[in-house]
């Protein structure tokens, strides 16, 4: 019974610490946020409303501090900052329900593949290859780098891996659907352009666009494909020989700080921050220099796979090991009892 007490206590602290502290500490040390949303209309409102709370609660404090110290210039400055960027982060708020408000509306079209074949060359093949339909990028890498401080993508793949409704909004409005809008604006306008249409119904150009993309793209795509088309022109993957076209240097100019590379990003981040951070870097990381790329869940959870298979090769290997020595432990725990009885009942 003595032994029976003592495991019960030993498992009481196992439990203790693995579903009570350590989950506790790593809420501290990274803050928790809601998990990967895959609506991404939802989820860029139900994120700016965030903010607005966050920068509300800053500017209270601040607000608090000046009332304590009506002469100091520093806390008056510091209630103008906090009001603007209450400020900046409401329009925010307005932009995102505008443009996906205008993203459903084209959502609900049915899109004409024809059409967009048409209006795709001459909105986007001036900067984008399509290779599978004998389309050649117009640039070479090294021009492109040049140009816009990153290789454009090839859009070969773009109708199978990104979110429909997501290609609606990038298409009429790239900075705010890429997340990257305090950053790009008009004086510094992202390299990609926002496309107005060609003077018929805008929502229809743009639905048939999307129609056309995914009516070109393949049906399965492996995780690599995946991988190539959404994170190749920005990040390496060293352990699988993969380089990314763009020119570092550019890259940097572009982006503001050079993306990782990402060969054993999944053993530092794991799966789950690395499924939220790839669907709303914003969230996890705030101004963090990585726009949302869009992908659908299913997509992500391939570049997942792909990261896992090239930086965590032996995970399989290691949960087999992991339930042979959990075996192992169960029998050696029977014969050692069995043993225990045999000694005691020849003694008694
Ligand atoms: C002036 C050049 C230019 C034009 C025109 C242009 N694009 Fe782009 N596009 C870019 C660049 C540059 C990028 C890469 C931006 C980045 O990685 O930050 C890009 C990225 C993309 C992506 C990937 C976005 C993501 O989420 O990762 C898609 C999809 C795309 N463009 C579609 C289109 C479509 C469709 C059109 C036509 C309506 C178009 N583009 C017109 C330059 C252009
Ligand atoms: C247009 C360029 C661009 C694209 C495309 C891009 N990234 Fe990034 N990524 C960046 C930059 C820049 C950073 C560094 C961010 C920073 O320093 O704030 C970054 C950082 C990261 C990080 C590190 C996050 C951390 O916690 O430090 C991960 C993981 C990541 N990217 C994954 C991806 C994946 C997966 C894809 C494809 C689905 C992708 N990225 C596509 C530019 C890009």
């Amino acid at each position: 019974m003595k032994e029976l007490k003592i495991l019960a206590i030993l498992a009481l602290f196992t439990l203790v610490t693995y579903i009570g502290i350590e989950p506790f500490a790593h809420s501290q040390m990274s803050p928790l946020v809601a998990n990967a949303n895959f609506n991404y209309e939802q989820e860029d409102i139900d994120l700016a409303k965030v903010r607005i709370e966050e920068a509300k609660s800053v500017l209270k404090k601040a607000e608090d501090n000046l009332a304590k110290n009506t002469a100091d210039e520093n806390l008056k400055n510091a209630v103008e900052s906090a009001k603007k960027d209450v400020e900046v982060r409401e329009n925010d708020l307005t932009a995102y329900q505008e443009l996906w408000a205008q993203a459903d509306e084209i959502f609900a079209l049915k899109g004409n593949p024809e059409n967009g074949a048409e209006i795709f060359l001459m909105a986007c093949a001036s900067c984008h290859g399509l290779s599978s339909q004998g389309m050649e990028s117009p640039f070479d890498a090294e021009m492109s780098s040049l140009s816009y401080g990153v290789v454009v993508p090839d859009l070969s793949l773009t109708g199978a891996v990104y979110d429909k409704k997501f290609l609606g909004a990038l298409i009429v409005n790239p900075a705010q659907a890429l997340k990257v809008s305090k950053k790009f604006n008009d004086e510094n306008p992202l390299p990609m352009t926002q496309f107005f249409g060609f003077g018929e119904d805008l929502n229809q150009e743009v639905a048939d666009i999307v129609a056309y993309l995914q009516s070109i793209a393949p049906q399965s795509v492996s995780d690599k494909e995946v991988f190539e088309t959404a994170c190749l022109r920005c990040h390496d993957i060293k352990y699988d020989a993969l380089y990314s076209p763009t020119e570092k240097s550019a890259l940097k100019g572009y982006m503001g700080s050079n993306p990782p590379d990402l060969s054993v990003m999944i053993r530092s981040r794991l799966a789950d921050y690395l499924e939220n951070f790839i669907n709303d870097p914003q969230k996890k990381l705030d101004g963090t220099a990585m726009p949302r790329v869009g992908l659908t869940k299913e997509r992500t959870e391939q570049v997942i796979n792909y990261l896992e298979k090239v930086g965590d090769g032996k995970k399989d290997e290691r949960i087999v090991i992991g339930i042979g020595m959990i075996i192992f432990f169960i029998v050696m725990a029977f014969f050692a009892y069995m043993w225990k009885e045999g000694v005691w009942r020849d003694l008694h």
